[in-house]
């Protein structure tokens, strides 16, 4: 199984990997059997699966219900729960019990929280405690509100050395990797560069140790122009959308269910071994 140690080793030997967000137990399976080293349950949920227009409206228990299935599903990634928007910002005994939460009834190995300032003290108890934190700068869509939009951040001098200086921080909290989100490809290779623990860019160019991205712009099941840091890798809606219309015409001709999708009741046909009546297998 993949461990924070593998993840600083993965740094230390110049290994790029790749990281991607995984919400259910059959994306987690599959991605898992792909051999991709860390699934995060992003709470990008909130968009690709739950339909919101930001990540605000999830909740923890609704992270938790996903990062449970996730867990089913995987045997060999780092499991990374991410804990929504209020979940971790009143207080640190909140955050504390929000990620025990995560690790205890999710079988999540780790979390991520957005964001520096008081997020470094955070960090550093959860550290303190045993719960490994993936922190996360530069656009953090729980601050949309404040940033104005999903707009890319770092692009001011000022602006870069905050995030420089939370970087530093976050690493120094205990945080064991730092995603970089929509920030400058040469501030990305600079915090890169600066920090031991290793780099998760999206949106923040080729330097970074490694790249996150989301499974429905990865795998084209968003039907909207993708962002410009996606690239697809399929085009998934495309394909059940053919596939969808292919069945209901088979359907609708009976050529579907055919001979082999049939039971008889002399046992004669289909095999006995496919007689189990069972969904998903
Ligand atoms: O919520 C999420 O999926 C994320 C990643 C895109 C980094 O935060």
């Amino acid at each position: 199984m993949t461990t924070v140690l593998d993840v600083q080793r993965f740094k230390d030997e110049g290994r790029r990997f790749a990281v991607l967000t995984a919400y259910d137990f059959l994306s987690a399976r599959i991605l898992d059997e792909a051999g991709i080293p860390i699934l995060l349950v992003g709470d990008s949920l909130g968009m690709v699966m739950l339909g919101y227009p930001t990540t605000l409206p999830v909740t923890l228990e609704d992270m938790l219900m996903h990062a449970k299935a996730v867990s089913r599903g995987a045997r060999q990634a780092l499991l990374v729960g991410d804990m929504p928007f209020m979940s971790y910002q009143v207080s640190v005994e909140q955050a504390i019990a929000s990620a025990g939460r995560f690790v205890q009834e999710a079988g999540m190995h780790a979390v991520k929280l957005e964001g520096g300032g008081p997020v470094i003290e955070i960090t550093r108890r959860l550290t303190e405690i045993g719960i490994p934190v993936m922190a996360h700068l530069g656009l953090t869509p729980q601050s949309v509100h404040s940033m104005g939009g999903f707009k890319v951040q770092g692009k001011t001098e000022a602006q870069a050395a905050r995030i420089m200086a939370d970087a530093r921080a976050l690493e120094e909290a205990g945080a064991f990797s730092l995603v970089l989100e929509g920030v400058p490809s040469a501030l990305a290779a600079s915090v890169t560069a600066a920090l031991n623990i290793p780099t998760i860019g999206i949106g923040a160019g080729p330097a970074t140790d490694a790249q996150v991205l989301v499974f429905h712009d990865v795998f084209g099941l968003t039907t909207g122009k993708a962002p410009k840091f996606v690239k697809r890798y399929a085009n998934l809606a495309e394909e059940i959308g053919r596939a969808a219309a292919h069945y209901a015409e088979d359907v609708r001709t009976g050529a579907f269910p055919g001979r082999e999708h049939e039971y008889s009741a002399n046992g004669s046909t289909p095999a006995k071994e496919r007689e189990e009546v069972k969904y998903g297998a």
